[in-house]
């Protein structure tokens, strides 16, 4: 069943698990990540960007989710969820779709800028009943800086900030800097848990964690102790998918596209588990 998302991450919160927000692209990866939560019992959230919007259809994906959950897993909540809404309009295109949970990352911008564009988004999405993600700090892309010898402090939530930030503009979830970082990436050798955890302290609102797809039990356990309570998962499905796709093509001349992609789909599915077995929230939906 459709799920509010900020209510899901404020049980998640009060509960000490975390809940997964997995990107998808199509039906494939739709299907791997609700079915695996049905499995688990788990809540689960399906977030998408601009980009798959521009590949599938913002609707189609919109909808294709929403029947998915309506029909056929009416058993666990889902939340759906624009990832990293990058400018006013494609916030203002996904709550045109349907979207009742969005992200705008001013990230980029001047702290600002950030300020007054994440308050203008949240007034017109409140008045809507959308609830808004935004981050500060800067949770860097692979690619987007160098590997070696970063100034990860150029990069991290500053918790005084975030207390301003929060009270001003009025959102609703939070994603850190805490040191991590998007995609399989050097991330800072230890994540700054006081840092996540004076930011816990000054801004009561479920925190976001991006980048969560290197993260192994361990950390993920610490810092949902110190605050977090949504990780956003991308790459890991995202590589597994890929690597079932590689192997049904390789050992054999089969052309069922359900077979090949129900392959595939199978292999994000043990990716998928994984991370919602680490998250705590198996059993919770
Ligand atoms: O953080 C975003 C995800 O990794 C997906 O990125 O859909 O823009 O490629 P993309
Ligand atoms: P990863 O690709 O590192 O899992 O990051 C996903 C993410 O943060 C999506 O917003
Ligand atoms: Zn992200």
């Amino acid at each position: 069943m459709l799920a509010n998302v900020k209510e899901m991450l404020e049980k998640a919160k009060a509960g000490g698990y975390a809940v997964g927000a997995f990107n998808t692209v199509n039906l494939e990866t739709t299907k791997a990540i609700i079915e695996t939560a049905q499995e688990l019992s788990s809540p689960v959230i399906l977030q998408m960007t601009e980009k798959t919007f521009d590949y599938a259809g913002g609707r189609a994906i919109f909808h294709l989710i929403k029947n998915i959950s309506e029909f056929y897993a009416n058993d666990i909540p889902i939340g759906i969820h624009l990832d990293h809404g990058k400018n006013f309009e494609v916030v203002m295109r996904a709550m045109d779709i349907g979207f009742t949970s969005v992200m705008y990352d001013g990230s980029r911008k001047e702290y600002v800028d950030n300020l007054m564009m994440t308050k203008k988004i949240v007034d017109i999405a409140h008045a809507q009943g959308v609830v808004v993600q935004a981050e500060l700090g800067n949770v860097p892309y692979l690619g987007e800086i160098q590997t070696e010898g970063i100034d990860w402090e150029r990069y991290m939530t500053d918790p005084d900030q975030a207390a301003q930030f929060s009270s001003e503009t009025g959102i609703d979830t939070l994603a850190v800097a805490i040191g991590n970082a998007h995609g399989f990436f050097r991330e800072r050798e230890q994540p700054d848990y006081d840092r996540l955890s004076a930011v816990a302290s000054r801004v009561d609102l479920p925190l976001v964690l991006h980048g969560s797809s290197d993260w192994h039990e361990d950390r993920i356990s610490e810092v949902i102790k110190r605050g977090i309570s949504c990780f956003n998962v991308d790459t890991a499905v995202r590589v597994a998918f890929v690597s079932g796709l590689r192997e049904v093509l390789r050992d054999g001349d089969e052309t069922d596209l359900r077979k090949i992609m129900g392959s595939a789909k199978d292999s994000a599915k043990k990716a998928v588990k994984e991370k919602i077995l680490a998250f705590g929230s198996s059993g919770k939906a």
